[in-house]
């Protein structure tokens, strides 16, 4: 990208006074309408706050994104050449010391050039040894495990104890590890999103836990993904194999809640979804594809920081300047997508699983376990979403979109019409979990 002349009559950050909080593109009833008047005001990239008085760019335009992404020279991960640093523009109780520590945080997804380059081999390793089938049958085992616990009651909330339970099930039974240890894990995990700044302890627990995973996995010589991970030569210790075991399923726990939630609420509320057991001309990955189109999970990335001078359109990227990456603005760029609802169907030409170095190494794996979460519970219950869908309340994340509650009823048991396709599995009885929900 080109570097400005000092004379440069561009617009610069600090000279904008007003700036739309980030957090309103999630929580707004219409994201797409919150981008589309920032793209109205400012063209492809526009100055936004992540917090009042923290400032950064939100990238609007999908050409502008990839650019983005795929330049990880310009525009790295490493928070520390970030303007003005943490201590001068954060609160002490700023959610943002979690994604902006002072220093680059440990893992692959903060990692730039030749670390990120050695780090993300093992990734793609353990992820594309999973067996999709295997997958399948665990996912439709914990999924019924999980409807079998408010089965009975005839209401639930599907975010609360079902999109934000499955992921991390699941992975944690992908990476190897026992129940109680899964359920330590997510404890610890909530108490940490939970406690903000002083979170440090807690992480620390949390790593030996998985350090000494990695160490038993290596012992036992497991083919699952911590196995994978204990014995490739690209870590330099066990600590940075823990720090990327604990980063994969963190990453995929966000952004399948999201996904899981987003489409239930979209196949219940729906009408093109909801004859589709009885034959409907939509499939539940029509659902999903729809999700990610329509209103992405994941539509603000992580922050990035300018390493030099940037103009993008009229705006001036001043070196250390934080740069967010609007997915969903980028995929509703009308360069690129029409206002037609069926262009989307069968089309995964989509952000939403990011681009370049950091794009995510798990998109197949990602939608075998959410069509799976999604499909179970259709194929279980008849339920009813309580509420109007049109005034669903949003989480507050400015990172994810998903639903804060999906409340459900639905007939008791004997009321329910025979099972679908899917048969429940026999070993469901003593499942040995105890996990809730995680904290977000
Ligand atoms: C089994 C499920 C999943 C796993 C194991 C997984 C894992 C990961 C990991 C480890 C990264 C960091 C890669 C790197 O920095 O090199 C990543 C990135 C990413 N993932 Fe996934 N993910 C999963 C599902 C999903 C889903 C369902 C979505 C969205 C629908 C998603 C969206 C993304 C995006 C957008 C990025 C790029 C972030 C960035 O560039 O800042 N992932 N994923």
């Amino acid at each position: 990208m080109p570097a400005p002349s000092p004379s440069d009559p561009r617009v610069r950050i600090r000279d904008v006074a007003e700036r739309t909080l980030l957090v309103e593109t999630t929580t707004a009833a219409d994201a797409s309408a919150v981008y589309e008047r920032l793209r109205t005001r400012w063209g492809s990239v526009a100055p936004i706050d992540l917090e009042p008085g923290v400032p950064a760019w939100l990238v609007l335009g999908h050409a502008e994104a990839v650019g983005v992404l795929r330049d990880d020279r310009t525009f790295i991960k490493d928070p520390s050449i970030w303007r003005g640093h943490a201590e001068n523009l954060l609160g002490p109780q700023s959610a943002l010391h979690l994604v902006l520590p002072r220093a680059p945080k440990p893992t692959l997804a903060d990692a730039d050039g030749v670390k990120h380059t050695r780090m993300r081999p093992p990734v793609d390793d353990a992820l594309s040894q999973v067996d999709e089938a295997r997958v399948g049958a665990i996912t439709r085992r914990l999924c019924g495990m999980l409807i079998d616990r408010f089965e009975d009651r005839g209401r639930a909330d599907l975010v609360a104890e079902y999109a934000a339970v499955v992921p991390f099930l699941v992975l944690s039974e992908l990476d190897g590890l026992e129940p109680d240890q899964a359920q330590r894990l997510q404890e610890i995990t909530r108490a940490i999103f939970e406690s903000g700044a002083s979170a440090r302890e807690r992480t620390a627990e949390l790593l030996e836990i998985v350090t000494g995973h990695i160490a038993h996995s290596r012992r036992l010589g497991t083919q699952d993904i911590a196995g994978v991970l204990a014995v490739h030569d690209n870590f330099e210790s066990d600590l940075e194999r823990a720090q990327t075991l604990t980063a994969i399923t963190l990453a995929a726990n966000e952004s399948l809640l999201a996904w899981v939630a987003q489409t239930l609420a979209l196949v219940l509320s729906d009408p093109r979804f909801s004859h589709r057991v009885s034959g409907g001309r939509l499939h539940i990955d029509d659902a999903l594809d729809e999700v990610l189109w329509r209103s992405t999970t994941n539509p603000n990335l992580m922050p990035r920081f300018a390493t030099h001078e940037v103009v993008i359109g009229d705006k001036l990227i001043e070196r250390g300047e934080a740069v967010i990456v609007g997915v969903h603005a980028a995929n509703h760029d009308p360069l690129v997508q029409s206002d037609d609802p069926w262009d989307t169907v069968g089309n995964r030409a989509y952000l939403s699983f990011g681009a370049g170095p950091h794009r995510c190494p798990a998109p197949r794996l990602g939608r075998v376990i959410a069509r799976i979460a999604v499909a179970e519970l259709l194929q279980r219950l008849q339920v009813t979403l309580v509420g109007d869908p049109d005034q669903v309340e949003w989480a507050t994340s400015p990172w994810m979109r998903f639903p804060a509650r999906l409340p459900v009823t639905f007939p008791s048991p004997s009321e329910q019409p025979p099972h679908g396709t899917w048969p429940a599995d026999p070993d469901d009885a003593d499942d040995g979990y105890a996990v809730g929900p995680p904290g977000y």
